[in-house]
């Protein structure tokens, strides 16, 4: 397991952050996002997006899974409405993390920890004050 961990003064820093990050993803990463509620979890994902020339992040909350075509495809889920993993499964669930190209983002992945790829990016995002937060990246293989 690969570990990082970096303090994100300022949207300025996250835009920085995500840059970096998103040069790293490869086509069929699952990137797995954990904090509580309003860490920056959607945050994020839209900042690594805008360098894949996607425009429209919106946290998928209610709607589940967002489907995006820039550069690269990418499928965002949200687990925080997800009651079971029954509930999972019908959302096409495994459709979504088998598909070899697209780049997966997952808020709240760790409610469900037992759907999760064996091989993922964990990323936790702590809210340290209002604009700071410390960020932990987890490779797993
Ligand atoms: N350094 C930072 N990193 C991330 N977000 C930040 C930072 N500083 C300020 N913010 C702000 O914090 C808020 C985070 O909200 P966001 O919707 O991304 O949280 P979330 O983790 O997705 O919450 P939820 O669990 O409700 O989905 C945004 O308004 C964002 O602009
Ligand atoms: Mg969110």
């Amino acid at each position: 397991m690969q570990s990082e961990t970096k303090i994100i003064n300022g949207l300025n820093e996250l835009k920085t952050f995500a840059k970096e990050f998103s040069g790293k993803l490869q086509a069929g990463d699952f990137v797995a996002l954990i904090g509580e509620l309003g860490a920056g979890k959607t945050a994020l994902v839209k900042e690594i997006c805008f360098n894949y020339g996607i425009g429209e992040v919106n946290s998928p909350s209610f709607a589940i899974v967002n489907e995006y075509y820039g550069e690269r495809l990418v499928y965002h889920l949200d687990f925080y409405r997800i009651k079971n993993e029954e509930e999972l499964v019908n959302i096409g669930y495994y459709e979504y993390v088998n598909n070899p190209v697209a780049i997966k983002f997952v808020e709240w992945a760790d409610m469900f920890p037992d759907v999760l790829p064996a091989k993922r990016i964990e990323i936790k995002i702590e809210y340290i004050d209002e604009a700071k937060r410390k960020i932990f990246v987890n490779r797993y293989e």
